[in-house]
């Protein structure tokens, strides 16, 4: 299964992953439809036209589709009010044939993230922002867990790569990534139990610490940002950037890199995820798989 590019250096791509989890989800999302005539739903929420954004939110209802599941998307201008955005929030919460909410981030600057998170109710919080659903991860007992955290834990766990004892280092602290990342990997949970070093933008010195990692995940947001220089022999590496650079060559004027500066990475690393192929692949199915698990747990309340 695993896709070996040097003598040392595994790939780990993230699509058999991604294709293993969605098999079981096809026979949970059958199983939800025959014996219960429950249909897992969606409800996407975008502010505003951020084309990256938009791009994602397409990506997620096809997913649903695809996976014949159901999505409706609130397509918001970004003058939309904050009040009114939460009254839409206020009806998803109550409409029992929705179980999952998401409001796809960035939202505009002119509205307050936090406020606007906190209304989603934590049952129906398949992103997992809530701040009921990170107190549950930290607490041990996670409930939603973030998607692309979670995504990278499935990664971890289909290519046998060890945490249990070992350093890992996290570069970036968003609560999207960073933050669940830490809670996920240090605590006795599956694929846990390790040392967990957390660096941000007030870390100085960054290489001292990426060098010491067994476990280096990249979540910063500047393309090629890690290289060869700053890491060991045998580390295993989860890239988690996606970002878009000049490329003269390419049709479309573009080509997408990681936070990782792959090229110069691959010959010193025991694995490395590609960008793209690695953990985006994951993103959408772990959401996928939360929607899934809130239908089920819906049905029998
Ligand atoms: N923006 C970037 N990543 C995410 C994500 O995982 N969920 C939401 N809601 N917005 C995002």
């Amino acid at each position: 299964m695993n896709t070996i590019i040097s003598d040392e250096t595994i790939l780990l791509k993230g699509k058999p992953v991604s294709k293993h989890i969605r098999e079981k989800l096809t026979s949970q999302i059958n199983e939800l439809k025959i014996k219960r005539n429950i249909v897992p739903k969606l409800a996407v929420i975008i502010v505003g036209n951020d084309p990256a954004s938009q791009v994602y939110v397409n990506s997620k209802t096809k997913a649903f589709n695809k996976m014949e599941c159901a999505s409706e998307t609130y397509a918001l201008p970004a003058e939309f009010g904050e009040s009114d955005l939460i009254e839409i929030i206020e009806g998803l919460n109550k409409d029992v044939s929705v179980h999952g909410i998401l409001v796809q981030l960035p939202l505009p600057k002119s509205m307050n993230t936090r406020k606007i998170l906190m209304a989603v109710s934590p049952f129906k919080d398949v992103d997992g922002f809530h701040p009921l659903n990170i107190g549950h991860l930290f607490e041990g007992h996670p409930k939603f867990i973030p998607c692309t955290p979670n995504g990278i834990i499935e990664i971890l766990d289909f290519y046998n790569i060890e945490t249990d004892g070992c350093h890992a280092v996290i570069v970036g602290r968003s609560n999207i990534v960073g933050k669940p990342m830490f809670g996920l990997l240090s605590q006795k949970l599956r694929k846990g139990n390790a040392t967990v070093t957390m660096c941000h933008t007030g870390t100085k010195n960054l290489s001292y610490f990426t060098k010491q990692a067994d476990l280096l995940i990249v979540a910063t947001g500047v393309p090629k940002y890690i290289t060869s220089e700053m890491i060991s022999e045998n580390v295993n590496i989860i890239d988690v950037g996606i970002n878009r650079i000049e490329d003269l060559n390419s049709p479309k004027g573009y080509k997408l890199v990681g936070d990782v500066d792959f090229n110069n990475c691959i010959e010193k690393a025991n694995s490395i995820t590609p960008v793209p192929g690695g953990v985006g692949p994951m993103t959408i199915t772990m959401l996928l798989n939360n929607t899934v698990i809130s239908a089920q747990k819906t049905s029998i309340k």
